[in-house]
Parts: C-alpha cells; sequence; structure tokens
C-alpha cells in the first residue's frame, strides 16, 4: 500500500446502476482502487465489465450510487457540481478514445482551451505552455495547422497535450491508443508515461493492448463490475 499523501486518487467501494426500470443494471459492484503519482496503473477486461462506467466516476463526470472518491485526498463524491467541476478543471486531464478535439480550431487553440478555462494564466503564458505541450509531443512544428489536418496519430497526440495543459495530478485515459496502429500506440504510450513520471502524475488507463497493460506499473483485471 502506498502512502496516503502520495495518492493522486483513491475509490473505495463504489457501485453504480444503469438504466431504468426493468432496464435496472448493477454495472459496478464494489470497486476500489488507489493511483499512486507517478506510475501508470492499466484498467484491463472484457467489453462491457464496467471499465469506462468507472472512468467517468473517477474523473466526477457521473456520481457513485454508493461509496467514495477522494482526489488528492479530498473527498469528491458528495461534493456539489460547482465544486465538482473546478477539481476536475485544476486536478484531472482526460484523453478519450476518440480524442474530442475541436477539428476546425488548431492544435495551438485546442490545447490551451483547459487553460482558458481554469483562468489562471496570461493569454502569454497560455501560447507559452501550449507550444512547450506541443513540442514535448512532437508536434512543435505543426501548432498552427488546423486539428482536421492532422493525422488521427498526431491528432490523439494532441489530445494528450491537451490533458496536461493544466498539470493535473491525474489523468484519466479510456483506450488512449484504440484507435491508433501499433507505431503511434506506442507513441502515445510513451508519451503519456514518460511525462506523467517526469511531473509525479498518476495515470489511469483503460486498455485491450495486453503488450501496453504489460508496461503499466499497475494492472487491475475487471470482470462483471468488479476487480478480480
Ligand atoms: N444507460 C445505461 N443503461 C443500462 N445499462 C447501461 C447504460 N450504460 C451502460 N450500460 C451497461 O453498463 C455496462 C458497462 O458499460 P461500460 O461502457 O462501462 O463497459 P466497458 O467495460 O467500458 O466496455 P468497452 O470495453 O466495450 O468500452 C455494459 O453492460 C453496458 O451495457
Ligand atoms: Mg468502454
Amino acid at each position: 500500500m502506498s502512502e496516503t499523501g502520495n495518492l493522486a486518487l483513491r475509490c473505495s467501494n463504489l457501485h453504480r446502476y444503469l438504466g431504468r426500470d426493468e432496464g435496472r443494471v448493477h454495472v459496478l459492484k464494489g470497486v476500489s482502487l488507489e493511483a499512486p503519482r507517478g506510475q501508470v496503473c492499466a484498467i484491463v477486461g472484457p467489453s462491457g465489465c464496467g471499465k469506462s462506467t468507472l472512468l467517468y466516476l473517477l474523473g466526477l463526470l457521473d456520481q457513485p450510487d454508493e461509496g467514495t472518491i477522494e482526489i488528492n485526498n479530498q473527498l469528491m463524491s458528495n461534493s456539489d457540481d460547482a465544486a465538482r467541476t473546478a477539481a476536475r478543471g485544476m486536478h484531472i486531464g482526460f484523453v478519450f478514445q476518440f480524442h474530442f478535439l475541436m477539428l476546425e480550431f488548431t492544435t495551438m487553440e485546442n490545447v490551451m482551451m483547459p487553460m482558458r478555462k481554469l483562468g489562471k494564466l496570461t493569454p502569454a503564458e497560455m501560447a507559452e505552455r501550449a507550444h512547450q505541450l506541443l513540442t514535448a509531443v512532437g508536434l512543435g512544428e505543426k501548432t498552427q495547422r488546423l486539428a482536421t489536418h492532422l493525422s488521427g496519430g498526431e491528432q490523439q497526440r494532441v489530445a494528450v497535450a491537451r490533458a496536461l495543459a493544466n498539470q493535473p495530478s491525474l489523468i484519466l485515459a479510456d483506450e488512449p491508443t484504440g484507435n491508433l496502429d501499433v507505431k503511434n500506440s506506442a507513441m502515445v504510450f510513451d508519451l503519456l508515461t514518460r511525462l506523467a513520471k517526469d511531473h509525479g502524475q498518476a495515470v489511469v488507463l483503460v486498455t485491450h493492448n495486453p503488450e501496453i497493460a504489460n508496461r503499466c506499473d499497475i494492472v487491475r483485471p475487471m470482470r462483471d463490475g468488479v476487480f478480480v
């Protein structure tokens, strides 16, 4: 067990029901997880076992029916919407399988968007940080390119840079390499882990790729709504 102070995330006994009436499903059945800073944790398991549902809860995008979620030792599962939104912007970076970039904006504008929302930096500082992040993901030459004119792998790297924009202590990634070829998968994974380790962030990622799972510090196999 890691020291409490070193945990970016701790969740305990999470339960989640989805759907209504007869369609109501007990999707998560008591999930507990700790994510220490500087480590990459992989959640693996068959389609439908509840991985994305869990990531939504951990990212404070949805609320558990039972159980607790702490981000940086702060209990978030009972907080109101405003507190959860603020915590998300400040402490959590997301990378989704389909990156959800704003395609009609430049790479630079996409990476600056979370910084604008947080509102802590001047425009010049935001631009400088976005440039640094894009350089780190190998896109320093393409900062003014419209996202729609990037390849899938390049777009996913922009999504990684965007997730890191506000220096989150927790990075949540749902199949971040799911739509990429082998070479680009490796590049995005390496990038995510290297940047996370360099900055002492915790990464929790969902993957179906055994090679990627094998390279993570912690692997948690999930079946039918629980870790096994
Ligand atoms: N609104 C809903 N109503 C009822 N059941 C739902 C609802 N949303 C999701 N589910 C069910 O919850 C279960 C878990 O879904 P989830 O998306 O978390 O799976 P997953 O492990 O991420 O799968 P995949 O690997 O395919 O992405 C599935 O059986 C799904 O059908
Ligand atoms: Mg999923």
